[in-house]
Formats: C-alpha cells, structure tokens, sequence
C-alpha cells in the first residue's frame, strides 16, 4: 500500500538525516490517525535525533494547525490573546494568567495540554474541579469567549487533532525534548486557536525539556521563524525553570495555588511571572503603553477580586463547580500528607525541578503509558525553595499521596531534589530574556 510504503520511507529519510518534502509531512499529518503508533514513534525518534529545517518545522506547524479548524476570531472582541508555556514543573500559569488578563479586558483563547514527560499540563490540572471540561466544541469555544472573554479548551476533533496524537505519543515515548517538534505542537495549537496576540513562555532548566539558555533561546528563534513564516507575530519570554514554580506540583493543589494567587495571597514567584507575561499581552494587545503601567492594572485586577470573578466564570461557563474557589478541599484529597525533613541545617541551595516533576510522577501525578488516568489528588507542596534557611529535622516538603507503596521512593526522589549548604543561594531571576519581532510592542 502506497500509504506503508510513505511512512517507511519517511523514518528512513529521516533516520539518514535527510529532509522531507512538504507534501510527504502533509500527507503524514493527513494520516496521523491511520499510521500505526509503533511506526509514529520511530518516525517521532528519527526527528528527536536528526532534526529538521526550518522550513520542515513550517510545514509541519502548518499541516498540523490545519488538521482541524483555523478559528476566525474576527467576530470576537478583541485583543485575543493566547499564551502557551513549553513545560515545566509546578506552572499553574495559565489558570492564574486567564482570568487574570481577561478580568483586565483581553479576551484569552486559550488552547492547552494535557501533562508531557515530567511537566504537568492545564487539561489534567482543570479536571481536578468537579465538572470542569476543557473538551468543548467550536461552536461553544466561540461562544464563551463572547460571554465572558475567557476560555481554556483542549485539543479535540475539530482543534488541532494531529498534534493530540502525536503529544499523547510524544509523552510516552522519549520524544518530547526536540525543538522542531515542542515548536510544531504549540504553534499548531495557537495558530488554530486564532488569536492574534501570541506569548510564549519558553522554560530553561532542570525542569524544562531545554535545559540551559542557549537551547532555549533556540527554540525562541525557532518559534518566532516559524510563527513569522506563517503570517503570525510571535513573542516569547525565556523564564526560569531550574526549581519548580510556586509551592504546588501536582493538579488539585495547583489549582489551590491559583485560586490563592489569584486572590492576592499566590508565592511570589508566581505571582511575579503571571503578572509580567500578562502585562506583555496587555501591551501586544494595545491596553497599556508599557510593561509598568500593565503590571500595575494587573496588580489592581487581582486587588479589586476582578480576576477571581472572571475565574469563577470561566469554571462555571465550562461545567466546573466555582466552590472551588471557596472550598478547594472540594476537589480530590490525598491519603497521606508526607513529610520530607531536612537531614542538615542550611540554607537550600538548589531544588531539582526534574526530581520533584518525576517523584510526582512516581506516585500518580503522571502517565507511563499512553491515555492512563491520572491521580488528580498526588502530588507534592514545597515549604522550602532556594535560598531558604532550613533547621535540621525541618519539614522542607510533603507528599500528597494515595499509594502507600510508593512513598519510600518517593520520598528518597524528594529528598534528592533538595541541595543543602553552608553558603547562602539566590534563587535565579525569573525572566532571562524577552524576545518579538516588534520589538518596541514588548519592552
Ligand atoms: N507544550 C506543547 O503544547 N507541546 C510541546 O511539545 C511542549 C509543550
């Protein structure tokens, strides 16, 4: 069958390092659902280990965002903006940043994923409020967004379909960490989503699929190129991924964490990124002449209990319970909390986001195998981050966990996240660079 025989030929091409042809990747993308998953996952490998051109990665962005619906937004009020983080450990971003630019007057278009390796992803986290659906049809993704300004969707049959198959398989299969590849599932994503205000949040460290700033600025050039070539102005921020965001990795509780940031009583750390990125999409969107003024309307958004309204709209427009937010033992709670003590006093001088993002994952935070379910109610809340003083025998961490089995080597995994020293730490700046083609729309 010619279709076998296009498919071997592409993991061939690809395994000698040789490009494709823009119809060959089209074809690919066209047949993502026939192609059999052990022969998408040699294809997926060949890509991890050869790369591709930036003109590969165009088509390929460009198949997959047209796999489904290209959204015209153009009967929506505007600005739309859509903001998609690379992965990482702890980021609750979007359900801080969501309601809370959208409570500042931009209207948010959002389409998200599921968790990726060790990195949690927004669909996984939004199903821990009862009743929440990010799986909404065209139709009502239109209509929310005319609504109430806001909406955070997965990938379905209509949005982006190529990209939920080969993120599903990507996840399983040591396939994610690959530029051309990270860049086509989110570009896919934004481009379908149909906003025109485009952040991404490239993650650097331990905890990012780019693990120093040099690979991330690549995948930021990369994103912006093919962004440029497909008619879409792309920004990107580079921020810190060395320790994990916040205080919470894992669903139920990062959830918790957004309701508190939201409601002005977030860590630091996350307040201080939501805030920042929000305030480029305020000035990409034309609501603030600079990022002071916008970070300053996002601080009053979050006062004012403006951007916690707007999320209990988008949790209610999307079938969730909006207690939540007043009650977030409402949503599932673990077993046992266990805690991690410190073997030594000290100041923390590093906290392994990897380690952390795969000890949750050794308890049920993340899959193994494609499409598994997920324990919603694992995870782990870090009570000390780099640069904090730690008494010996001080809890620097609990685990959330359901599975008595697995909590010796989940603990050990936790533990090993954590260096502790004599010499005081500073915590790595959260923004490392900003980039965009208009330069002078995000200074
Ligand atoms: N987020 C995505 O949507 N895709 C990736 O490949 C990585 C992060």
């Amino acid at each position: 069958m010619a279709s076998d025989m296009t498919i071997l030929k592409m993991i061939k091409d690809k395994r000698d390092g040789n490009a494709h042809a823009e119809d060959e990747i089209r074809w690919l993308v066209d047949n993502v659902s026939r192609v059999p998953d052990y022969q998408l996952s040699a294809w997926l490998m060949a890509v991890v280990l050869r790369g591709m051109t930036i003109e590969e990665t165009t088509f390929l962005t460009h198949a997959m965002a047209h796999s489904g619906q290209v959204l015209d937004l153009s009967d929506v009020p505007g600005p739309r903006a859509d903001k998609h983080s690379t992965g990482g450990v702890g980021d609750k971003v979007t359900l801080v940043l969501g309601p809370l630019v959208a409570a500042a007057g931009v209207t948010v278009a959002k389409l998200s994923g599921r968790g990726l390796g060790h990195t949690g992803g927004t669909v996984d986290k939004i199903e821990a409020i009862p009743g929440m659906t990010c799986d909404l049809s065209v139709e009502r993704f239109k209509q929310q967004l005319r609504d109430i300004g806001v909406v955070v969707a997965s990938q379905t049959a209509e949005l982006a379909p190529a990209d939920a198959i080969l993120y599903a398989l990507r996840d399983v299969t040591g396939t994610v960490e690959s530029i051309p590849l990270i860049a086509a599932s989110v570009l896919s994503k934004k481009i379908a989503a149909g906003a025109d205000v485009i952040l991404l949040d490239v993650k650097t460290g331990a905890g990012a699929f780019m693990r120093d700033d040099q690979s991330a600025r690549e995948l930021a050039t990369t994103m912006m190129q093919v962004g440029e070539r497909l008619g879409k102005h792309v920004a990107c921020v580079v921020s810190e991924m060395g320790q994990p965001l916040g205080t919470a990795v894992g669903h139920a509780n990062e959830v918790a964490e957004a309701i508190n940031t939201l409601r002005g009583e977030g860590p630091r750390d996350l307040t201080d990124l939501s805030v920042a990125l929000g305030a480029l999409i305020l000035v990409g969107g034309g609501l603030a002449k600079d990022r002071e003024e916008g970070e300053a309307k996002l601080r009053a958004v979050i006062e004012s209990g403006a951007a916690l309204t707007k999320l209990a709209a988008l949790i209610e427009a999307q079938g969730g319970n909006p207690e939540v937010i007043r009650d977030p033992s409402l949503m599932a709670q673990p077993r046992f909390r266990i805690p991690v003590e410190a073997p030594e006093a000290g100041y923390v001088q590093a906290l392994d986001a990897l380690s952390v993002g795969l000890a949750g994952k050794e308890i049920g935070a993340g899959r193994l195998v494609k499409g598994a379910p997920i324990d919603l109610a694992v995870g782990v809340m870090l009570h000390k981050k780099v640069g904090d003083w730690v008494e010996k025998g001080e809890t620097l961490a609990h685990l959330l966990v359901n599975d008595e089995s697995k909590i010796p080597t989940a603990s050990q995994a936790l533990l090993g996240a954590y260096r502790i020293g004599g010499e005081p730490a500073t915590p790595s700046a959260l923004i490392k660079a900003v980039y965009s083609a208009e330069r002078s729309a995000l200074k």
